[in-house]
């Protein structure tokens, strides 16, 4: 039972005991003699779904979250009846059910241990004032048990004894610990006795999450309304947990153009058109690679979505163009909020077609935001959706805009006490009408959607891009997103690398911070520092509110330009490795920053780090997070790491001080790493080039490395136009064999590999490409052995004394 909330007004009702059981193909149904009726849907051998009905009537099965391309289908399914409960077996879990109150205990398949146990497990209250039940489930929390993910939670990495609610609010200068904030992605993994699972509470009412802090021994959640529905996700890998679970909610429908990995430069507002073409023209000028350049708000007609000021864009069309022909692609704010303003056409049409929400007797649902009073779309109706998705077309056909950034949709409403709608305000959520307390925390996702299938339709066949502040479970399907509204202190440079790896963690790994902070303004040497984070986060966006004065890399100082240059540089060299970790996050659902706890789950010491983390497969990272700093102490994860800057190998599975001055930050390799780097790009496809460099570290041993490519923009990857290269790299004292696996039927325009082998322990006498001998002449040693070959090889040896 959960104490203390302010829910308890008609006490706790429980399920009793279980008299019936049937079975239909995958699904289990147990009733218990009170109605309660518990249904156990075999997803796959690792994953169950839980959902109970307390009236012996389920309410229609819809999800937002769940994907229709989710994998379905398991080995083994085994139900059997004995004394006191009912066992379900899998080839990966066992399940006990519990006659008495319906308890339900969870087993690995193959060795027998416990992984999870209710508690007292589901129970209920019901609702007076709405309806209903609040729904609640209580499980047993292990001492040694740790929690992790749920999203945006600024808070450090472990969640254990604390408690959390999900409800997306706009929150402009959130601080750590606040909660809830803008997204609402009700997941966490859990490691126990170094077996991983992972909770998925698909509830779009607000829901709450307690990790042993109202009792040390119980973890529990909770939600407002609707129906108690878990899926149960097993590992015992944490990474796999998420693997899972990003499959059940979806993986992006699309890779995202590679532009969009590349640097992006925002600010609240450039404007008018002379101001944005100043700020473009100054990062080619000193040379700082830049991809994209966003317009806020200010570029609109008195804010009215789909409008231009045509005082300070007086051709954008014009405008867009010339960005483009230098490089850069323009990004444009869209917010829910329609201007009530009867001359204004995308207004009319909705009133005229009633798109817009209405309060629960009637009146349509008006709220002020920038535009002044304002209606907003019912996302949650398909037809709203699809005219949503046409407003597009202009933006995205004739101006030749390149991606759409939705904000203010949790949705905010500025000047209400609850930031948002009223709870009576109705939608249609997919044809099972409902109230704002259950279609509040998708509106956003649905908004996203809605702006995704606009931008898929009028850049075909060219990739989307949308960025959202708000989301729910299964919003990385279609869009990016950030934080929202941080401030320019050092306290939100460690927020933002919590959030960054917390959001892969839950499924979700497109996002980034403002760099350098949304609200007030930071020194040049926080800058610089969030730079060094910023890089390493897929969506590498500087945004900040204009009103503190200005954030571009060049108003620090040249020593601070000169930082930011190098990193930005940094990060174009290794796009490769990103689009890399991108494909793998989009393929298999494998996040692209693993925390420490999920990339080595068995070294305890990583179960509470939250500074360190890994970036792709190969590049560990820790940011340097206070002032005046020339280093810092980290973890190493166990095995061994190159300095990326010395090339010194460091034995890990231990603390250890990094240097790290001001144009430094802690980045080491993992030995027998392959990393790919591009030449440095002012812009994404700015030059063509004939090879591309292979970073190869050097390990006794085995190691594996992928290097994924294709057009880097349109559609014809999904027809098999990529290119999937697998390395195997195998050291022995005085051998070192790198071989190559190809896949996939796209040919990059590049034809050479540049090798460059860091710390071979011996020193070369031959060298054997495809088992032609290679003339000594070849290898460049200007410092480094490097040797630059046909991209197609197959087997590569060099032998030495
Ligand atoms: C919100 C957004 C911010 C944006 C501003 C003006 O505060 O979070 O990114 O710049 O609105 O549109």
């Amino acid at each position: 039972m959960i104490t203390n909330t302010e829910l308890e007004h008609k006490g706790n009702q429980f399920p009793s005991y279980i008299t019936n059981y049937s079975k239909d193909v995958d699904t289990l149904y147990f009733t218990a003699k009170n109605g309660v009726v518990l249904q156990i849907t075999i997803v796959r051998d690792s994953v169950l779904r839980f959902r109970y009905a307390t009236t012996g009537k389920f309410d229609n099965d819809f999800s937002y979250a769940i994907t229709k391309y989710a994998s379905r289908g398991y080995n083994k399914l085994e139900v059997t009846e004995e004394k006191e409960h009912f066992l379900i077996t899998t080839s990966k879990l066992i399940c006990k059910v519990g006659k008495d109150h319906m308890h339900i205990q969870l087993y690995d398949a193959i060795d027998g241990n416990l992984i999870n146990e209710d508690e007292i497990g589901f129970h209920w209250e019901e609702s007076y004032k709405y309806g209903g039940n609040i729904v609640k489930m209580s499980k047993v929390s292990h001492k040694t048990e740790s929690y992790y993910g749920l999203g945006d939670k600024p808070v450090q990495a472990s969640l254990k004894g604390r408690r959390f609610e999900n409800w997306a609010t706009d929150s402009y200068a959130f601080g750590k610990e606040t909660d809830p904030i803008y997204k609402a992605i009700p997941f966490y993994t859990a490691i126990h006795e170094n077996k991983s699972y992972g909770i998925f509470f698909d509830n779009s009412f607000r829901t709450h999450f307690d990790f042993a802090n109202e009792r040390r021994n119980v973890t529990s959640f909770w939600a407002d309304g609707g129906e108690m529905n878990y899926y149960f996700i097993y590992g015992p890998q944490m990474q796999d947990v998420v693997a899972n679970y990003t499959d059940l909610t979806g993986k992006p429908h699309h890779l995202p153009p590679l532009w969009a990995l590349g640097f992006h430069q925002c600010k609240w507002s450039y404007y008018p058109e002379s101001n944005v073409k100043e700020v473009t023209k100054t990062f080619r000028d000193l040379k700082i690679p830049c991809d994209a350049i966003y317009l806020d708000i200010d570029y609109m007609d008195g804010f009215r979505c789909f409008t231009w000021d045509k005082d300070h864009f007086p051709d954008p069309k014009r405008m867009v163009k010339e960005l483009k022909e230098d490089g850069f692609k323009t990004v444009v704010i869209i917010d829910p909020g329609i201007k009530i303003d009867h001359e204004y056409s995308v207004f009319n049409e909705a009133l005229d077609k009633d798109y817009f929400c209405k309060r629960a007797d009637g009146p349509y649902m008006k709220g002020k935001v920038w535009p002044g009073e304002c209606y907003f779309p019912d996302y949650t109706r398909p037809e709203v959706r699809d005219w949503w998705s046409g407003l597009f077309k202009e933006l995205i056909e004739d101006v030749g805009v390149s991606g759409v950034w939705n904000d203010m949709n949790e949705p905010a409403v500025m000047e209400v006490p609850n930031k948002t709608f009223p709870d009576d305000v109705r939608h249609d959520y997919d044809g099972n009408p409902c109230s704002h307390r259950k279609a509040h925390n998708i509106y956003g996702m649905q908004m996203a959607r809605a702006t995704y299938q606009g931008l898929k339709k009028y850049c075909y066949p060219k990739r989307p891009f949308v960025i959202t502040r708000s989301a729910y479970s299964g919003t990385q399907r279609y869009t990016s997103s950030w934080f929202g509204d941080n401030v320019a202190t050092w306290e939100h440079l460690w927020i933002a690398n919590v959030q960054a790896q917390r959001m892969a963690m839950s499924g979700f790994s497109f996002a980034g911070s403002d760099i350098g902070g949304f609200a007030e303004q930071p020194q040049g040497e926080l800058f610089a520092r969030w730079i060094q984070l910023g890089v390493f986060h897929s969506f590498c966006r500087v945004h900040s509110s204009g009103d503190h004065g200005d954030q571009e890399p060049w108003v620090f100082g040249d020593d601070i330009t000169d930082i930011v240059r190098k990193f930005v540089e940094l990060r174009y060299q290794l796009l490769p490795y990103l689009y890399t970790a991108f494909y793998k996050y989009a393929d298999e659902g494998i996040p692209i920053l693993k925390s420490l706890v999920l990339y080595d789950q068995e070294d305890i010491h990583t179960h509470y780090r939250s500074d360190e983390f890994v970036y792709g497969d190969h590049i560990l990272v820790c940011p340097i997070l206070e002032p005046n700093t020339k280093g810092r102490r980290m973890y190493i994860p166990r095995g061994q790491w190159y300095n990326f800057w010395t090339d010194e190998v460091v034995e890990g599975g231990k603390e250890m001080w990094v240097d790290a001055d001001i144009d430094s930050v802690p980045l080491f390799v993992k030995e027998g790493a392959v990393i790919p780097k591009y030449p440095v790009q002012q812009y994404v496809g700015e030059k063509e080039f004939d090879e591309i460099t292979l970073d190869i570290y050097y390990k006794k041993g085995k190691e594996n490395s992928t290097l994924y490519d294709d057009a880097h923009d349109g559609l014809d990857y999904k027809k098999g136009r990529y290119s999937l290269r697998s390395f195997k790299v195998t050291g022995k004292s005085n051998e070192l064999i790198l071989q190559q696996h190809k896949e996939g039927k796209f040919d990059a325009k590049y034809t050479d590999f540049n090798l460059v082998f860091h710390n071979l322990p011996f020193s070369i006498t031959s060298i054997q490409v495809d088992n032609v001998e290679i003339p000594m002449e070849k290898l460049k040693v200007n410092g480094k052995n490097s040797i630059t070959i046909n991209k197609e090889f197959n087997e590569l040896h060099l032998f030495g004394k």
